[in-house]
C-alpha cells in the first residue's frame, strides 16, 4: 500500500522542518545584518576611547616638562645668571622634546606654533592655523579638541592658546634687546615684537585616530565568520532534534492511523514517548479500540 494515496501526507511531509530552517535562516541572515553596524558603533567607540587616552597623558608630559623646567630648571639657571632656552622656556624644552618625540613616534605631534615663528617649521600648518583663529576671535576659549587632518592623517587634536606675557619679551620681544643666542640662531625677522596680553601662537598635541572602517571590516568578518559558525551548529542541532522527537513519531502515527482507516483495525497503536506525541498517540490507539469493538457489535 503507497503512502502517496493519502494526499495530505505527501503535500506536508517535512514543512515543520522546513519552516524552523526558514526562520533559522531568517535570524542568520539578521544577525549578520546587524553585526556591521554594531561592530561599526562599538569599533569606533573603543578607537577614540583609545584615542583620548594617549592624547590626556601626552598633555599631560608636555605639563610635567613645562613644570620641570619651570620649577626645576629656570631658577637653577637664573641664580648662576646663565642664559640657555631650552633651561629658560617651557616652549623651547617641549619643542627639543618633540623633535626627539617625533622620531620615535613619527604619528604623534607635539607642537607649538605660531604665525610670527621664530623657528620657520613652527609655522601653522591648515588646521593648527584654523584653531589658531578660533582662539584669537574667542578668548575665553581655554581648550580645543577636535578631530582633523595634520599631514593626510585623521588625527584627534587637542589645543591650548599661548597668551603673551612679560616673561616672554626675553627672547620675542625687540630683537634688539634679544639675547644674542636667540638672534644668532633664528635671525631677527621673525618671532619678535609680540605685543603682551595676545595670543601669539598655539600648542597642540594630535594622536592618530585609527581608520575605523578598515577596522570594522576586519572584525566584521571576524563575527560574521562566528555567527555563520554558530548557525551552522544550531541547524544540525535543530535539524536532528525536529527529525528525531517531532517528525519521525508523527509519520508513524500516521502510517498508524492509514492502517486503521483501511481497516487493519487490529494492530494497537505503540505508545512509546510521555509527551504530547505519547499523548496524541494514546488518543489514536483510544480511537482505534472504539472502532474495532463498534466493528464487532455492527458484525455481530
Ligand atoms: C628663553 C627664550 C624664550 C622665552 C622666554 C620664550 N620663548 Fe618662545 N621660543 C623660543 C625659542 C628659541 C623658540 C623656537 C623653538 C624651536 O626651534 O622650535 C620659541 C618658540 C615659540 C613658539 C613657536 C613658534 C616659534 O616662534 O618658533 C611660540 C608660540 C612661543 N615660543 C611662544 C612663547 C611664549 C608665549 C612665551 C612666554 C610665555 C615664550 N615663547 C617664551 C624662546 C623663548
Amino acid at each position: 500500500m503507497s503512502k502517496s494515496k493519502n494526499p495530505a501526507a505527501g503535500a506536508f511531509k517535512g514543512s515543520v522542518i522546513r519552516r524552523f530552517n526558514w526562520a533559522l535562516f531568517v535570524l542568520y541572515l539578521g544577525s549578520v545584518a546587524l553585526s556591521a553596524p554594531a561592530v561599526y558603533w562599538m569599533t569606533k567607540q573603543q578607537v577614540y576611547a583609545q584615542a583620548e587616552n594617549e592624547l590626556g597623558l601626552l598633555v599631560g608630559m608636555g605639563k610635567a616638562i613645562r613644570g620641570y623646567v619651570g620649577g626645576t630648571l629656570r631658577p637653577f639657571f637664573m641664580e648662576n645668571d646663565i642664559f640657555f632656552a631650552p633651561g629658560f622656556s617651557g616652549v623651547v624644552a617641549i619643542s627639543d622634546v618633540a623633535r626627539h618625540f617625533a622620531g620615535l613616534y613619527p604619528d604623534y605631534h607635539i607642537r607649538t606654533s605660531s604665525d610670527n615663528p621664530l623657528n620657520p617649521s613652527n609655522l601653522p600648518k591648515p588646521l593648527e592655523m584654523e584653531l589658531l583663529a578660533q582662539f584669537r576671535k574667542n578668548r575665553d576659549l581655554q581648550v580645543i579638541e577636535r578631530e582633523g587632518r595634520l599631514d593626510g592623517q585623521r588625527v584627534l587634536v587637542s589645543s591650548a592658546p599661548m597668551v603673551s606675557k612679560p616673561g616672554c619679551m626675553r627672547c620675542h620681544g625687540e630683537p634688539e634687546l634679544t639675547s644674542d643666542q636667540i638672534t644668532g640662531e633664528y635671525g631677527t625677522k621673525s618671532g619678535y615684537n609680540y605685543e603682551l596680553g595676545k595670543v601669539v601662537g598655539i600648542n597642540t598635541v594630535a594622536v592618530p585616530l585609527a581608520n575605523v572602517n578598515a577596522l570594522t571590516l576586519m572584525r566584521s568578518s571576524y563575527v560574521i565568520g562566528l555567527l555563520t559558525l554558530i548557525f551552522a551548529l544550531i541547524f544540525i542541532v535543530v535539524n536532528l532534534l525536529v527529525r528525531r522527537s517531532l517528525i519521525n513519531p508523527v509519520l508513524e502515527l500516521r502510517d498508524t492511523v492509514q492502517a486503521v482507516t483501511k481497516g487493519h483495525i487490529e494492530h494497537e497503536v505503540e505508545v512509546k514517548r510521555d509527551d504530547e506525541i505519547g499523548q496524541l498517540a494514546r488518543e489514536v490507539e483510544l480511537l482505534r479500540r472504539s472502532f474495532a469493538s463498534a466493528m464487532k457489535r455492527l458484525r455481530k
